[in-house]
């Protein structure tokens, strides 16, 4: 990458799409403006939930400071910006009344971008559900589907006449399994049928919105799917079967069923019992026909086998450098995601990497933020799309996760993802030098 000095822009053409990316919670400031209660702030005022007991309620203050925000975006010369809208900020209860105060808010958001030439990619779910529809079983609830969409053609009818893309939902299984499964997300349920169920729901809620959305005449809609590598933990035939299943369950589901109307069969003998009755009828709903495919990609995990219940394996601490988050940094991963959209889901539709990066624990010395890890790993990931781009994988576009610090969920504000730094006492942004790395290599030369 970037090699003979060359610029990023040099290297993957004028048309790729470089951006970066946030979500509501993570960096509006949830007290601001009329939003009501979400699951998240319930599930942070539980103990042992989140690192401190932190939530979202102020964040980034990003509700009343986007317009500086949106000048460093514009600065650093990125071509668009991945953000979410909040359902509660918009329908406080989820269903019924609306809040225009949010609604006008997002307007802003988005006449704001388009003043500064940022192309705005939407996405409609980033994990903040309305508390009431929480209490209604939330996403166990089959019903979610219809009060999804409901939601989804509020927006595009205040907003679809100027976005550039959207997305119903981000990273399916961090809205299922993560948080009904495993219980590290809201609403923080570890129990297997209720993980089962809103695998499903969780699509039939992104084929449905993504329905409503064409019935409008919307254009330019994907979905966003999180993918970890699973590898074996060693050689034997155990561990492989053990990292099968983990991909099945973590990245095969989703893609499947999105894009060839089925789940894994590796899945079903386990599966089967929880699935709500008429499940193989809603796959024509589910695989509702996209224009492009978004994945976010981290790391990979490393699967061993164990004693125990379903799915009878536990990851193991890999060998290669890791992030603040612990995560292991395997650019190859994503290289291997790419060709196996390409050559198992035979997509050729654009692919965009709509989340990448990574946290660290960024320092500010006289005013300065060296990260030159950050560098690196985007640098790295880069590198790996551009080889699956050489190999015929229509990758279009990369963005980096995060334009800030931000609230990272369960492990709260001390992850620090951003190209900026966020000061979250006086909420000074500082960009980071990886910040400047990317201005330097984004700026497009003089027409
Ligand atoms: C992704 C989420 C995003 C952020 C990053 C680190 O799974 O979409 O909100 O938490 O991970």
């Amino acid at each position: 990458m970037n090699k003979n000095n060359a610029t990023l822009r040099a290297q993957f053409g004028p048309d790729f799409e470089f951006g970066t990316a946030t979500s509501a919670y993570q960096i509006e400031g949830h007290q601001f403006g009329g939003a009501g209660r979400t699951h998240w702030d319930d599930f942070a005022a539980t103990p042992g939930n989140v690192v401190r007991a932190e939530h979202g309620a102020v964040a980034c203050d990003h509700y009343h400071r986007y317009a500086e925000d949106f000048d460093l975006i514009q600065a650093a010369g990125f071509d668009s910006y991945r953000f979410s809208t909040s359902w509660a900020r918009v329908l406080p209860e989820g269903r019924g009344a609306v809040n225009q105060e949010g609604l006008d808010y997002y307007d802003r958001l988005v006449d704001a971008l388009l003043e500064r030439g940022l192309k705005p990619n939407l996405t409609l779910y980033h994990w903040e559900l309305p508390s009431a529809l929480a209490d209604l079983g939330g996403w166990r609830n089959r019903d979610i589907a219809h009060w999804f969409a409901d939601y989804a053609q509020i927006i595009a009818a205040r907003l679809g006449d100027r976005l550039h893309a959207i997305a119903p939902i981000n990273e399916p299984w961090c809205v299922s399994f993560l948080s009904h499964f495993v219980g590290a997300h809201a609403p923080g349920l570890r129990d297997i049928r209720a993980a089962v169920r809103s695998m499903h729901h969780v699509l039939l809620a992104h084929g449905t919105a993504i329905t409503a959305l064409r019935e409008m005449g919307q254009t330019n809609l994907g979905g966003v799917f999180n993918l970890e590598w699973s590898g074996p933990a060693d050689e034997t035939p155990a561990a492989q079967e053990a990292a099968l299943m983990h991909d099945a369950y973590y990245n095969r589901f989703f893609l499947e069923g999105v894009f060839q109307k089925s789940y894994p069969n590796r899945l079903m003998p386990t599966f089967e019992p929880h699935l709500p009755k008429g499940w193989q009828d809603d796959f024509d709903t589910i695989g509702a026909p996209l224009d492009w495919c978004g994945i976010n990609y981290y790391t990979r995990s490393l699967i061993a086998p164990s004693d125990g219940p379903w799915p009878h394996h536990h990851a193991v601490a890999g060998p290669l450098p890791k992030t603040q988050m612990g995560w292991e940094i395997y650019p190859e991963g994503l290289y291997k995601f790419l060709m196996r959209l390409k050559d198992e889901y035979n997509i050729t539709m654009p692919i965009y990497v709509t989340e990448n990066g990574m946290a660290h624990e960024d320092q500010i010395a006289e005013g300065q933020i060296a990260d030159p890890q950050r560098i690196a790993y985007i640098q790295d990931h880069l590198d790996a799309v551009a080889r699956a781009r050489n190999e015929g994988v229509n990758v279009q576009g990369y963005y980096v996760w995060s334009l800030l610090d931000n609230y990272e969920w369960a492990l709260g504000y001390e992850k620090r993802f951003g190209l900026i730094h966020v000061d979250f006492d006086t909420l000074e942004r500082t960009p980071k030098a990886s910040y400047h790395w990317l201005k330097d290599n984004l700026s497009r030369p003089a027409p």
